[in-house]
């Protein structure tokens, strides 16, 4: 139940036990570049994403959310402030495969078969080849791909590719997942298959996970939080606590919800709270 996250244990007994998956305290980052004006992305931003827990960061474009997953993610490192990963520097989290990645583009590598994609990073790591083989004949059952181990990318549709991409980032057992908006390209009914089986994927994972996207309903359908960021510069604006139950409770159904559609509007409301006439950038179906 998402109530779990709702009131987080003291601080003092948490920090002793399980470090919290994602700790952001006051984080800004400015851009700065020879002959532009300087961009200020985020400013005092602050969020705790407990293990776990489904996060999803919604906001109008250039709002700062792909730069937040970046920093998350070490691949660039905040102006201001400090970013830890399960206790560790962002740095160290990296090195230590804390997380798996996946982005708009499946980014798969079109020589290498389905399975071959999926092995890489255990590949990469020196894991042997018959692990890698167990680990990945899991992966593709988890991702509903069994059927397509040896195919190539270019013979599967984006969902297939994008969920080839997820298996992929699982491969190593992460305990957190980035992901920025990995449903973006896909059509309307694909995505919404995708979101139902990324629900099942991290209830039996337990991953956490830290979503970037622009669509109010996805935000709400996936996630246990919804951190709203307002732009200009970036900050997080309000942080919406979703109750619509267990992962099993999420079934196609719930989007035809009530409780559903509350939180839709719940949110768009929060968007909008400064100016109510629409943000570019933002889908509101
Ligand atoms: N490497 C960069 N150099 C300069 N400006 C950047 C860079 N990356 C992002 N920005 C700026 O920071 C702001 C936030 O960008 P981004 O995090 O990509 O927004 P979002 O993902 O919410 O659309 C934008 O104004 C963008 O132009
Ligand atoms: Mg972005």
């Amino acid at each position: 139940m998402s109530d779990a996250f709702v009131s987080p244990a003291p601080a003092a007994t948490t920090a002793s036990v399980t470090p919290a998956a994602v700790e952001v305290v006051g984080v800004d980052k400015i851009f700065t570049a020879k002959k532009k004006a300087t961009v200020t992305a985020l400013e005092k931003v602050d969020l705790t994403v407990a293990p776990g827990e489904f996060v999803s960061l919604i906001g109008p474009s250039g709002c700062g959310k792909s730069t937040l997953l970046r920093l998350i993610a070490d691949l660039d490192s905040p102006s201001l402030g400090s970013i830890s990963v399960f206790g560790k520097t962002a740095r160290q989290a990296r090195l230590d495969q804390e997380y798996g990645i996946a982005f708009q583009q499946a980014g798969l590598l079109p020589w290498r078969t389905v399975t071959g994609n999926i092995e890489l990073p255990l590949e990469l790591h020196g894991v042997g080849s018959a692990a890698r083989k167990a680990r990945s004949a899991e992966l593709l059952a988890l991702v509903g791909l069994s059927d397509f181990a040896q195919s190539y990318p270019d013979q599967l549709s984006g969902g297939m590719q994008q969920r080839v991409a997820i298996a992929r980032a699982l491969a190593e057992s992460p305990r957190l997942l980035l992901m920025d908006e990995p449903f973006g390209a896909l059509d309307e009914m694909t995505r919404e298959r995708m979101q139902t089986e990324l629900v099942r994927i991290t209830a039996e994972t337990g991953a956490a996970v830290v979503f970037v996207t622009h669509s109010i309903p996805e935000a709400v359908y996936l996630s246990n939080r919804v951190v709203v960021m307002s732009p200009r510069p970036g900050r997080i604006r309000d942080v919406l606590t979703v109750s619509l139950g267990s992962a099993a409770e999420r079934t196609e159904q719930l989007r035809e919800n009530e409780a559903f559609f509350e939180n839709v509007s719940r949110v768009r409301e929060l968007l909008h709270g400064e100016a109510p006439v629409g943000i570019r950038g933002v889908e509101t179906r």
